[in-house]
């Protein structure tokens, strides 16, 4: 008996460490939809709201797709004691029933705010009011916020400034994913992870593959999509479960980018396990680009659990070869066309195999197979011999490589 009630203790005592062990916070990239892209400060409740119902009805919640995030432009006046609150135009039921709404279609609402005086479209910065803000959010249901460094100067220290809202929502008791956006300005990767779930790493995204037009050449734009890619790939090493690269938001169906463009984005966010924030019209998209953002293949490379940024291995001209590993001794093979021509490329699959140092884990394809992850109806292949692959211009080609 006394025995009996030893084991009994041992196994209560016990509980808080494998309560520890418990799925991590952030333990992989966040998926929702963000408003900034495609409507920049043009937002109201029933935008979001039809946004909320559009991503159920289609089954991007189902597919992973959980916050619904507004970006800048929702914010109203501060009040006498500071407390901030929404555009009561845009915004009449308020924040708080708009959180309720989201939650109750099972996802999560996040918000916007900026480290400086001002947002980069001029509303009410935190300066200031950083634990009045975190507060004011946690009050509302938000599960996430967006922290910009629009008005900031030369006086606030990126870190303490990240830090000081880092702090101010812990001591909400409200999980709150922390999104830094400072752009990769401070090197946010070198000491991100102590503070937040995911920094941006870059400028703006626009929607352009790879280059700006010119009539934009001599005033502010973002950067085209492959200009992204190649800033955010060397940082690889900085990502993991609870602390992520962001390389900015999807551009998918938005501006003028063709199908493969697309697909292409799509594709490489995937491999560098990076946020799925569509950045899109729901309301409008056409059936192309919901099934670019719903492959559920696509984004299992994205969301899986080992949370190892992939690799550009090497270049041959135009084309690229992408890796990474996955959980249970898979791997994503990517090749990208960058070139204005389709390519056609000879993969000797014999002497593909290579350690990545990364993680140690060594890619070798004898005796796998090959399925086509854009193609269902593609024969899966042997990973042996000489494979003859075509990788249309702009386009990818990708495979899950592993056991049949
Ligand atoms: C900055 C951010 C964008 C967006 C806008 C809003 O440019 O990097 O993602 O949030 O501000 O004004």
């Amino acid at each position: 008996m006394r025995k009996l009630i030893y084991a009994a203790l041992a196994a209560l005592m016990l509980t808080p460490v494998f309560a520890q062990e418990a799925p991590q916070f952030a333990a992989t990239p966040q998926m929702g939809w963000n408003s900034w892209n495609k409507f920049a400060m043009n937002i109201n409740e029933d935008l979001i709201k039809a946004t909320a119902d559009k991503m159920v009805e289609l089954g991007l919640v189902d597919a992973g797709y959980i916050y619904l995030n507004l970006d800048d432009g929702w914010h109203g006046e501060r009040d006498e004691q500071g407390f901030i609150h929404e555009d009561p135009e845009k915004f009449p039921s308020g924040i708080k029933a708009l959180a309720d709404y989201v939650h109750s279609k099972g996802m999560k609402l996040g918000i916007y705010s900026d480290a400086g005086w001002k947002t980069c479209g001029g509303c009410a910065g935190s300066f200031g009011h950083e634990f009045q803000d975190a507060y004011t959010y946690a009050q509302w249901g938000v599960d996430y916020l967006k922290y910009d460094w629009c008005y900031t100067e030369e006086i606030i220290h990126p870190k303490g400034a990240y830090k000081l809202m880092s702090v101010a929502l812990k001591a909400t008791g409200r999980p709150i994913w922390f999104s830094m956006c400072e752009w990769g300005s401070n090197k946010p990767w070198e000491w991100g992870a102590e503070y937040a779930q995911s920094w941006r790493t870059t400028g703006d995204i626009w929607p352009y593959f790879d280059s700006i037009p010119a009539e934009f050449e001599g005033q502010w734009h973002g950067l085209p999509v492959m200009e992204i890619v190649d800033l955010n790939e060397p940082l690889r090493a900085y990502s993991g479960p609870g602390h992520w690269n962001d390389p900015d938001m999807l551009e998918v169906g938005n501006g003028q980018l063709t199908l493969a463009e697309n697909r292409a984005h799509f594709t490489l966010w995937c491999m560098m396990a990076a946020p799925l924030l569509m950045g899109n019209d729901l309301t409008t998209m056409s059936d192309d680009i919901l099934q670019i953002l719903i492959n559920k293949d696509v984004i299992a490379i994205d969301q899986d659990p080992l949370g190892i940024q992939g690799l550009r291995l090497k270049r041959e001209g135009d084309v690229e070869y992408w890796f990474k590993p996955l959980a249970g001794g898979d791997w994503a093979f990517c090749l990208l066309n960058r070139g204005a021509e389709d390519a056609v490329v000879n993969v000797d699959w014999g002497l593909l195999s290579f350690t990545d140092e990364l993680s140690g884990l060594s890619f070798d394809p004898t005796g796998l197979w090959a399925r086509n992850l854009w193609d269902s109806k593609a024969r899966v292949r042997k990973t042996k011999g000489i494979q003859k692959i075509t990788v249309p211009t702009h386009d990818v080609v990708l495979y899950r490589i592993g056991k049949k």
